[in-house]
This record gives C-alpha cells, structure tokens and sequence, in this order.
C-alpha cells in the first residue's frame, strides 16, 4: 500500500534546472537537499562554475544552523547533498531523463518560447515541464509546446533556501494531474505552497513590484532619501529589506524586464510605468549585488 506521497514521490525523481543563476543554483540545491536526483544546465561553463560554488556555500550555512556543534553532521548533509547533483552544458542530456524540468533562465519570453521547444524534443513523453518566470504568461511561454497539459509554473523565492513559499501556477490547459504532482514536489522540498493562476506576476509579484517602483517614483520625486524609505519600510512596515535594498538583492536587470513586460502588455496602467533611474543604472551595467553596485555598493 502506497500513500499518495508515496505514489507522487515516485512520479517525481529526477529534476532537471536550465539556467544555473540565482535562482537556478537554490531550486537545485532545494532539490538534492531533499534527495531528489538533480542536473543542473546552463549555457554557460562559468555559470555552472560559480553555482557550484554558491551551492557550497549555502549548503554551509544550512548545515552549520541543523547541526550547530556537530562537525560530522555538517559534513556529511554538505556532501549527501552534493551527491545527488550533476552539472552538464548540455541541454538535450540534460533533459533526457527527468520527471521535472524546471526553467530558471533570463526573463526573456522570446527565449523561454524557444527553449520550451528543445526541451521538449528531447525530454520524455510524460515529463513535467514548469517554469520559473517572474512575470511571464505561461499561455505565452509555452505557445510552441504540443503538449499543454504537463506544463506549469514553479515560482520560487530568493534566496531559494531560505523563503519558505513555492507559488504553484497552474494555466488553462495543466492538467490536475500535472498541478497535484507540482503541489506534492513542493511538499518534497519543504515549501509552503499556494496556488496561482496565470495572472501577471501570480500573487506575491504583483503586489511586490509595483510596491518597489512606487519607492522608486517617490525618490525619483525627490520626497526622500533610498536611504530613508529602506528604513521606513523595515521599521515602519516589519519588511526584512526595504525596497532598494530588495531591488538590489532580485538584480535591476530582472526587476527591469518585468516592468517593460507588463508595461507592453498593459500600456495604461500607471502602476507599470518605466523607471528613468533603473533604466539608466541598468544600461550602466549597475544590477544590483551580482555585480558588486546596484542602487548600493556591495
Ligand atoms: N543560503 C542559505 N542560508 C541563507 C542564505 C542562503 N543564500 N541567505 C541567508 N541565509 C540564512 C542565514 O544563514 C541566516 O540563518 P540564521 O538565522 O540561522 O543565522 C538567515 O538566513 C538570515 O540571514 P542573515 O543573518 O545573513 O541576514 P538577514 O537576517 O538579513 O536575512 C534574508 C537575509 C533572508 C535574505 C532576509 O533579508 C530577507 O528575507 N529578505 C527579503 C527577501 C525577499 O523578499 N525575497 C523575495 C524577493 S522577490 C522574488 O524572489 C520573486 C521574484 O520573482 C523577483
Ligand atoms: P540570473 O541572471 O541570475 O541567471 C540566469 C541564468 O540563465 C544565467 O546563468 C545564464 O547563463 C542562463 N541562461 C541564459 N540563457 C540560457 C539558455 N538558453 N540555456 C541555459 N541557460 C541559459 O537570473 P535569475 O535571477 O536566476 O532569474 C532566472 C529566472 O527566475 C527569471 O525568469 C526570473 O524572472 C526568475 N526569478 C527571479 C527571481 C530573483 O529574485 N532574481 C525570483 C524568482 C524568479
């Protein structure tokens, strides 16, 4: 007699990530954390090179606070987990053998669109195909997808181990098959997870952004200080970060390209009107704490 985690555990063993970044390098690390059998693909060597690196890293700090005066114990979750991941260039390899396939590329549809296609040439039949996207509509992410029923949204949070919350997203053609196994790997992984429809920016995005370039007009306004509204917001509102300080933290890059998304997509709406300033630190190369200087230095 099998439970039905049990069953759905079974449904889903091998994760395969595209995209090693941010969030990328946490969703596979959460991942072999709980045992799965994980690949993690990047078009780019450094990339991986650098995920390894920031997995190791977190990896250390989860164990250290599991286990705080065991050593050994330490140890021994830093390498069982390790273990679990394979890191290729590779896509078709990739993908060949997995029961889920997450996306966590650049927020950039034209891209998504095409890489949906490939992975699923080369992807089994029955595999589960979900993407990571900030602000996308996964009716457009998926447009060249013959089969629309095993395709769904995973939407994590960085830093990916630590936020608790996994968004499950769910289109008008997933199937409740595909949306249960998705709710039950969240399970998996330890995440609370909620349920979204594909709606601009799902739950949290599209209260959180709007939020962010509201902060952002207020300076831009000259009303106060970067400074004064990251406080404002921690003391005043019990926020972790303030708003530029989160900006920072996501990557300007990001948070731009879901503006300019939304903005195309619904020219009237106020609230996703573009930033002069991100603009211009984007264009600067100035993305936040990625690259050492955002609307701080790092
Ligand atoms: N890996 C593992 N552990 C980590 C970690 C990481 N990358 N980053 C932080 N931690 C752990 C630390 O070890 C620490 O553990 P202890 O409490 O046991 O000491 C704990 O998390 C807190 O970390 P710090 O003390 O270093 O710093 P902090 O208290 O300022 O917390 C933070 C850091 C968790 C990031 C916190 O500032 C926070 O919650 N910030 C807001 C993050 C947020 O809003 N994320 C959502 C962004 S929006 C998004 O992701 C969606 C999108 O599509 C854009
Ligand atoms: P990132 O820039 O840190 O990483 C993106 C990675 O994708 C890079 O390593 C890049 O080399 C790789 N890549 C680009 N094209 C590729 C391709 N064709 N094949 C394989 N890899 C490719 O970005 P990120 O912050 O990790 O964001 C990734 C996705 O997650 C985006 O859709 C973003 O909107 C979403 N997201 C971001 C956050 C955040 O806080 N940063 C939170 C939730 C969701």
């Amino acid at each position: 007699h099998f439970s039905s985690t049990a069953t759905q555990l079974a449904r889903i063993q091998n994760v395969t990530i595209i995209g090693a970044g941010l969030m990328g390098s946490g969703i596979a690390q959460v991942s072999a954390n709980a045992k799965l059998n994980v690949v993690l693909t990047d078009i780019s060597e450094p990339a991986l090179q650098k995920a390894q690196k920031s997995i190791d890293t977190s990896l250390r700090r989860v164990a250290k606070k599991k286990h705080a005066d065991d050593a050994k114990a330490q140890e021994d979750l830093v390498q069982s987990t390790l273990k679990q991941l394979k890191m290729t260039t590779n896509l078709a390899e990739a993908v060949k053998e997995a029961d889920l396939v997450i996306e966590a590329v650049v927020e950039n549809i034209e891209l998504k669109k095409k890489l949906f296609a490939d992975v699923e040439k080369n992807a089994k039949k029955d595999a589960i195909l979900t993407t990571n996207t900030s602000s996308l509509r996964l009716k457009d992410i998926g447009i060249n997808l013959k089969n629309k029923a095993n395709f769904g949204g995973l939407h994590f949070f960085n830093p990916v181990p630590v936020m608790k919350l996994l968004e499950v997203v769910r289109h008008d053609e997933t199937s409740d098959e595909t949306f249960k196994s998705l709710m039950e790997y969240g399970k998996v992984i330890g995440k609370t997870t909620v349920a979204c429809k594909d709606t601009p920016g799902f739950i949290v995005n599209r209260l959180l952004v709007p939020y962010m370039f509201e902060a952002l007009r207020m300076y831009e306004r000259g009303d106060a200080s970067k400074e004064d509204i990251d406080v404002g917001m921690k003391l005043g509102a019990g926020y972790p970060m303030g708003p530029f300080e989160l900006g920072d933290y996501v990557g300007l890059d990001t948070v731009k390209f879901i503006m300019e998304g939304w903005a195309k997509q619904y020219p009237e709406e106020p609230a996703f009107r573009q930033s002069p300033l991100l603009s211009k630190l984007v264009a600067e190369g100035k993305l936040g704490r990625k690259t050492g200087e955002g609307f701080f230095k790092y």
